[in-house]
């Protein structure tokens, strides 16, 4: 079997079209602007790119972006002092705090400290308790963006068994509530998980979220199996800097039925949702 390649970069152009159509009309019917605040703390230069580039797409689709670059020695205080600001500013209606932060920083912290309204990342714990119990809530933007394509690729995803491999907070636990939420039967598979292979073999859909270079081989995949990959790795290879995702690619394309590619899967995919999040979440602020 050839896979389908599952285009990410079409599908989050045309998100943002519609986010911008949105935009256009808070702003003509109601003389609103939504407004994304997004806070780096250091000079991490993966972090840097993300959020120029989420700058970027923010002011294409017509929205406000307040970029706060802090020193890498910010105090904690200062921080928590900037968060409250953007909180109480009624022109920022999502506020992003990249992470990683540095290791000074209480993440949960910091994270809990947005407001939950604003809170586009979908980290708070008020979000995850609201999203793990099927409630309205800010959904993280990976994994809403890989429920998107799964959904535009199969229609109903209802008893399908899915497989996520990583467990981490930002993508593999918001995922598989997602994924259950669609009623897949879900497995969350980690480093400790018995028997990978056997596990990843039973899924109808897999999604690779580690950050481990290309660690899921084809022969892994079930026949036909829809693979989505979340892994974004710099690689030297051939003497060139590459970017692999965490499945490999070719052998898991042929025998996958549709699969995402790297780059141009899911990495635009995440930005554009983020994008559909501050909508979202200008809309509910402002009733
Ligand atoms: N770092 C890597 N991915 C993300 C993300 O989705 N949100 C934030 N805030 N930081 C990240």
């Amino acid at each position: 079997m050839s896979a389908t390649i599952i285009d990410g970069k079409a599908f989050a152009g045309t998100v943002r079209e519609k986010v911008a159509g949105h935009v256009s009309r808070l702003k003509e019917e109601h003389g609103i602007t939504p407004g994304l605040a997004v806070v780096l703390v250091g000079e991490d230069p993966a972090s840097q790119v993300y959020v120029r580039s989420k700058g970027k797409m923010t002011v294409e689709v017509g929205m406000k972006s307040v970029e706060h670059k802090l020193d890498v020695e910010t105090p904690e205080a200062e921080l928590l002092a900037l968060i409250d600001q953007l909180n109480n500013d009624p022109e920022i209606h999502g506020i992003l705090v990249q992470l990683p932060l540095p290791k000074h920083l209480n993440e949960d912290l910091v994270i809990n400290s947005i407001d939950p309204a604003k809170d586009v990342d979908g980290f708070h714990i008020s979000n995850v308790g609201l999203l793990g119990t099927g409630q309205k809530s800010m959904v993280p933007c990976t994994p809403l963006g890989c429920l998107m394509m799964l959904r535009d690729h199969h229609g109903s995803l209802s008893g399908m068994d899915a497989v996520v491999i990583g467990r981490s907070n930002i993508v593999g636990k918001p995922m598989a509530q997602l994924l259950l939420g669609d009623s897949c039967t879900v497995t969350i598979a980690h480093s400790r998980t018995k028997d990978l292979a056997d596990v990843v073999r039973r899924a109808d859909i897999v999604v690779a979220a580690v950050g481990r270079p290309e660690m899921v081989p084809g022969d892994w995949i079930k026949e036909g199996a829809t693979v989505i990959d979340v892994g974004i790795n710099r690689i030297e290879r051939d003497g060139k800097n590459k970017l692999v995702g965490d499945v490999d690619f070719d052998s898991c394309a042929a025998r996958a039925g549709a699969i995402t590619p790297v780059p141009g899967g899911v990495g635009p995919m995440t930005i554009a949702c983020l994008l559909a999040n501050t909508v979202t979440a200008c809309c509910r602020a402002n009733g």
